[in-house]
């Protein structure tokens, strides 16, 4: 006999901040690659010429709020005494659950995986990488906005991360990386997009929704 239970899964803050990535990471998505082949517009007076710089600042705007989230999103992690703290990010170093995961996922098993921490092992290991990802696509743009200005908020960021970007190879290195890393975006989104749908369908308990809701509903036996 099995009854099904409802739990508190995703914090009103974590949900505020995944949907709001989310509209940052489609805006910059768009822009970034227009930015990278713009149109070429070729008649017309010069004044009317404006799209590639309004295009930029729709851009650098997101991305100002990509790094705000982020850093609030840290901030949840290390400092929050609620679910999905930083030591979730740890949920693959338990080899045995991650190889049932794989197992299960490969259908070669049908016992799912423990669920010990918030994530699962595989989904630890994800969420790890995209940190890193955000990290790099952040100091990369936050490099190449500083080289825009002389004085101000961003033209200091742009001074402290001048090593950076001496390292990386200066300013075209800075930016042949930043295009790369958004494909890491891509793939990403690809995934975990797949794989939100399959658990939902496979578990049956509300994964989708409980990014909206904030509750998923497990059965308990
Ligand atoms: C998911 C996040 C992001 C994606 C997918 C993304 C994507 C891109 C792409 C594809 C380009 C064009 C590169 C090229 O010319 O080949 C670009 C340029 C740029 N990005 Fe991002 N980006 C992201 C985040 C950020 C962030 C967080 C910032 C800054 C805070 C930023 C600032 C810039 C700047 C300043 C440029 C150069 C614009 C120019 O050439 O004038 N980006 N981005
Ligand atoms: C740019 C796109 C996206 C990024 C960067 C992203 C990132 C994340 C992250 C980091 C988490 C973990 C929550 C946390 O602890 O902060 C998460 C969870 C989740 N995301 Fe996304 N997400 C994206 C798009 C989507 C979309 C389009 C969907 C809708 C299908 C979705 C559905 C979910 C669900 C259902 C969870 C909870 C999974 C679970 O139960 O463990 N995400 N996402």
């Amino acid at each position: 006999m099995s009854n099904i239970k409802m739990r508190k899964e995703w914090w009103l803050s974590i949900r505020l901040i995944h949907w709001s990535v989310v509209i940052s990471v489609f805006s910059l998505m768009v822009s970034g690659f227009y930015i990278a082949t713009p149109l070429s517009i070729t008649a017309g007076p010069t004044a009317d010429k404006f799209l590639m710089a309004n295009v930029r600042t729709i851009h650098t705007f997101f991305g100002f709020l990509l790094t705000f989230l982020m850093i609030w999103r840290a901030y949840l992690g290390l400092f929050a005494n609620f679910h999905a703290r930083w030591v979730d990010l740890l949920a693959w170093t338990d080899l045995g659950n991650l190889l049932a995961q794989v197992k299960f996922y490969l259908l070669l098993s049908d016992e799912k995986p423990k669920h010990k921490h918030q994530y699962g092992p595989l989904q630890s290991l994800a969420y790890t990488g995209l940190i890193l990802l955000q990290i790099s696509i952040i100091l990369t743009g936050l490099i190449m906005v500083g080289a825009n200005f002389h004085a101000g908020l961003s033209a200091g960021i742009g001074t402290f991360l001048k090593p950076l970007e001496i390292a990386l190879g200066g300013l075209a290195g800075v930016r042949l990386i930043h295009h790369m890393v958004a494909w890491g975006f891509i793939l990403f989104v690809m995934i975990h997009v797949y794989m939100a749908i399959w658990v939902d369908i496979v578990y049956k308990e509300g994964t989708i929704s409980s990014m909206i809701s904030g509750r998923v509903f497990r059965k308990v036996e």
